[in-house]
């Protein structure tokens, strides 16, 4: 059987204009998960982020809310939030590395904190109507705590792990550890997914080979970079032409929906940059491009510029 691949939460990155739009042209992708919710000091939560999880900006069948939350109290009001937003599932955020997050106790914070993490599972798990899966990394300065830390995992009813192999204080620096990941794979009772520099389809391979358990795979910057990998990985064939058109229209929906929504040449542009400081990996002049697309302010130029570079996809 196929194994899954889901697409990666990255804030700034893959928000509901970038999930829609993937969905409506490529194939592979079998969950996306949205970027975290938090509540602000004040108990609200930003728009931008409600926005992530509207019903009318995502497809419920396959999208799952991530929450970042530091007790069972704040787990109690963002599941009333989400179910009442009709969602069914729900991901708990054990990874976020940020100094913001940790110092407030959320995040990857909570693998020092075992007892935060048993309250905030009890209450999420308690909610029979809801399936609930955590994405993790391993520890904070060190993995000395994580085998405690899968004893809790494995003492409630999760849907889904998924474990990213670094430790906090890495950040996104050096290479996620494979090995310890292997080293633990056995020991996690709920379907176990990979996740971690995953960026072309050997890789991908090797993982497989490795860890022939696991239910599959989360990857993030090497779709952002390939939006063809999930494909690739399922080995669904595309001609040049095809290929060339789906990019172009990735773009353009996407470039469609923020002019939309946003207002004012230069959200539209922080966007676009945004989305470009990945999707440049798939132009043979990566370094090229990227640079006169950050250098551009003004939509009307941005227009003219970008469709040569874009034909000039192979
Ligand atoms: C800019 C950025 C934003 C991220 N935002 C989130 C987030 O909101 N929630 C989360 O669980 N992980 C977040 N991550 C971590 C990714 O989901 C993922 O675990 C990490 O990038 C490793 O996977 P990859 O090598 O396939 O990208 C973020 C990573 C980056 C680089």
């Amino acid at each position: 059987m196929d194994k899954k691949i889901y697409l990666a939460p990255l804030q700034g990155f893959t928000d509901n204009v970038y999930r829609n739009a993937f969905h409506q042209i490529f194939k592979g992708v079998d969950k996306y998960f949205t970027p975290f919710i938090v509540f602000e000091n004040d108990g609200s939560i930003r728009s931008g982020k409600m926005r992530e999880v509207l019903p009318e900006n995502n497809d419920m069948q396959n999208v799952v809310p991530q929450i970042l939350v530091k007790d069972g109290d704040e787990t109690n009001r963002m599941l009333d939030l989400l179910q009442e937003l009709g969602h069914t599932t729900v991901n708990i955020n054990l990874g976020c590395p940020f100094g913001p997050v940790v110092n407030r106790g959320r995040g990857s914070a909570l693998l020092d904190n075992p007892d935060s993490i048993k309250d905030i599972l009890k209450v999420a798990t308690e909610r029979k109507e809801l399936a609930v899966s955590v994405k993790t990394r391993t520890g904070v300065a060190d993995t000395n705590n994580f085998n405690s830390v899968i004893d809790i995992f494995n003492g409630h009813n999760l849907e889904e792990v998924i474990i990213h192999p670094r430790i906090a204080t890495q950040q996104y620096n050096g290479e996620a550890d494979f090995d310890y990941f292997t080293s633990i794979a056995d020991k996690i009772n709920a379907p176990l997914f990979y996740n971690g520099d995953i960026s072309t389809k050997e890789m991908y391979a090797n993982v497989i080979q490795k860890i022939p358990n696991i239910e599959g795979v989360m990857i993030g910057r090497g779709i952002l970079m390939n939006p063809f990998l999930a494909e690739e990985i399922k080995g669904i064939q595309r001609t040049q032409e095809e290929k060339r058109q789906m990019v172009i229209n990735l773009h353009n929906i996407i470039l469609e929906r923020y002019s939309l929504t946003m207002s004012g040449d230069a959200h539209i542009m922080a966007k676009m940059t945004a989305f470009w400081s990945y999707f440049s990996f798939m132009f043979p002049e990566q370094h090229k491009v990227f640079k006169a697309i950050k250098k551009c302010k003004r939509a009307d130029k941005y227009m003219n510029m970008i469709h040569p570079m874009l034909l000039s996809y192979v």
